[in-house]
C-alpha cells in the first residue's frame, strides 16, 4: 500500500489489531478523541446518576423498578465496552495540545452511528443486501473492483459485502471514529463484539437495552486494511485506487461536494470507478451547497467523471427488530468513470484563516451573528431569575427592550427555559 510515510504516524491497537493513525496533525486529532471519551464517559454517567436516583423513588412499581435496574446494568455495561474498545487512548489522555489548522468535526462523537454496528453485524433484517442491491443498479455484475478504498466506510459493512460482490483485490477502510473502525476491524478479523443496544422506541420491556453480539456469519479470508484518518484530507497517494466507494457519507461531510469531487478524483486511476450510495441530504448552512441530484451529475461531469449511472432506490434503513422506530430511505446511487486528473487540490480546513492568523479581520458571518443574539437573549433572560419573577414578568421586560409583542416575548422566554430545564 502506498501511504505518505506510514511510520511516522501512530498504530492504535484494537486487541491484537492495529490500525494507524493518520492525520495531518496527529496529536491535536488523538487529543480531541481523549476528550470526546471524556465527554461520553460523563453524559452516561449523568444519565446513569439520574435513572439511579429515580429507581429509589418508593412509588414506582415492580416493573418500573426492574426496567430501571436492567437500564442501569446495560449502561454501566455499555461505558466499560466503549472505554475498553477505546483503552490505546489512554496513554495520551494527560498530554497537551494546541489546535493548528484542524480539527475533528463537532458532530463526530464517540458514539455516532453506533447503531450501524448493529445493522451491519447483528440484526440480520435484509437491511445490507438491500443497500448492496442499489449499488448492483449502478454497477454491472461482473465489475471487478481491484484496490478498492471505502471513505467514511463506518462500521464497514457496505464495505465488505461490495468486496465480496465484485471481487476486490484488496480493500482499504477509511474512518474518522474509532469506535466505528475498530469494531468493524475486530469483527471482520473474526472476532465477537459485544456490545449493548439502546433502541429509540423500545418495543416490549426487555428491549429497552439489549446486549447484542456483533459478528461476521460465514468468516472468509479476505484482504481488508483499516486506516483511522480525515477523508477531507486522506494522506493517500493519488491515482492509487480502482474503485473509490462513498456510501452514506457524501452529504454528511462539512465541505463543499464539488471539493469532494476532486478529493475522489485524486485518488483514483483513471479510467476506473467512484461508486456511491446513500441519501442525499445535505444540510449545509450555505445553501449553494445543498446540491440536488442533477447538479451532482453536472459537478461529476465537470469535474473529470463520465459514464455516469444513477438510480433511486427505496430501501429500509435502521429498523432495528427491538424498536417501533425506522426509516424508509429513497436512496441515490451513482457510478461515476474518471476521465480526467481534475484541478490540483487546496487542503481543507475545518477553521477559517481568522482563527489561526490572529491580525486577520473576522469576517460578519450570519451563523455567529444568529448565536450571539440567542446567546445574548438566554443570559439575559437566566439572569433575569431572581427567584420572584414569573416568565410574563421577565418577558415583559424584554418585551420593552426589543420592542416585540408581550406573547411572543412570553413565548421566547418560555422557551429558553424549557431549553435549560
Ligand atoms: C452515516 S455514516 C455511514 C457509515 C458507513 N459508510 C455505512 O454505510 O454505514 C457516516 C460515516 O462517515 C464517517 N465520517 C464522517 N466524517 C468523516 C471524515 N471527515 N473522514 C472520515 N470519515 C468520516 C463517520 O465516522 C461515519 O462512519
Amino acid at each position: 500500500m502506498r501511504f505518505h510515510s506510514l511510520k511516522s504516524y501512530p498504530q492504535l491497537k484494537f486487541d491484537s489489531i492495529a490500525i494507524p493513525f493518520i492525520f495531518e496533525d496527529v496529536s491535536a486529532a488523538i487529543q480531541v478523541w481523549c476528550a470526546r471519551i471524556n465527554g461520553f464517559k460523563k453524559t452516561v454517567e449523568e444519565e446513569i446518576e439520574i435513572i439511579s436516583n429515580q429507581s429509589k423513588d418508593k412509588y414506582i412499581s415492580k416493573l418500573t423498578r426492574e426496567r430501571l435496574k436492567s437500564s442501569l446494568k446495560l449502561k454501566r455495561q455499555y461505558i466499560k465496552q466503549i472505554t475498553d474498545h477505546l483503552k490505546c487512548f489512554d496513554k495520551y489522555a494527560a498530554e497537551q495540545y494546541v489546535y493548528s489548522g484542524n480539527k475533528v468535526a463537532k458532530n463526530q462523537g464517540v458514539d455516532s452511528y453506533i447503531n450501524n454496528i448493529f445493522r451491519d453485524w447483528c440484526w440480520n433484517n435484509g437491511e445490507n443486501e438491500e443497500l448492496l442491491e442499489s449499488i448492483s443498479y449502478v454497477v454491472e455484475d461482473d465489475y471487478h473492483a481491484g484496490l478498492t478504498l471505502t471513505l467514511g466506510a463506518g462500521a464497514s459493512r457496505c464495505s465488505y459485502d461490495f468486496h465480496q460482490k465484485y471481487e476486490a483485490k484488496h480493500s482499504v477502510l477509511l474512518d474518522i471514529n474509532p469506535v466505528l473502525l475498530g469494531c468493524a476491524a475486530k469483527i471482520i478479523n473474526g472476532e465477537t463484539v459485544t456490545l449493548n443496544e439502546f433502541p429509540l422506541a423500545p418495543l416490549k420491556m426487555q428491549d429497552f437495552s439489549v446486549e447484542q453480539e456483533c459478528k461476521v456469519d460465514n468468516i472468509t479470508q479476505q484482504e481488508f486494511s483499516f486506516i483511522l484518518s480525515d477523508a477531507l484530507n486522506a494522506p493517500l497517494t493519488e491515482k492509487t485506487f480502482d474503485t473509490v466507494l462513498t456510501p452514506w457519507v457524501i452529504d454528511i461531510i462539512p465541505m463543499d461536494f464539488k471539493e469532494f469531487i476532486l478529493q475522489v478524483n485524486r485518488l483514483l486511476k483513471v479510467g476506473r470507478l467512484w461508486v456511491n450510495t446513500g441519501s442525499l441530504a445535505f444540510l449545509h448552512s450555505k445553501q449553494q451547497w445543498n446540491y440536488s441530484q442533477e447538479e451532482v451529475v453536472d459537478l461529476l461531469k465537470k469535474y473529470g467523471f463520465d459514464d455516469i449511472q444513477v438510480n433511486r432506490s427505496k430501501i429500509n434503513y435502521l429498523n432495528s427488530p427491538h424498536s417501533a422506530h425506522g426509516r424508509i430511505e429513497n436512496v441515490f446511487s451513482f457510478s461515476a468513470k474518471k476521465k480526467f486528473d481534475s484541478l490540483p487540490l487546496r487542503k481543507f480546513n475545518y477553521l477559517p484563516d481568522w482563527i489561526n492568523d490572529h491580525s486577520t479581520s473576522i469576517p460578519n458571518q450570519d451563523e455567529l451573528m444568529v448565536h450571539s443574539s440567542k446567546h445574548l437573549l438566554q443570559a439575559q433572560v437566566l439572569s433575569a431569575i431572581d427567584g420572584e419573577r414569573s416568565i410574563i414578568k421577565i418577558a415583559k421586560l424584554l418585551a420593552k427592550q426589543y420592542d416585540m409583542s408581550e406573547d411572543s416575548a412570553i413565548a421566547a422566554v418560555r422557551q429558553i427555559l424549557i431549553d435549560n430545564l
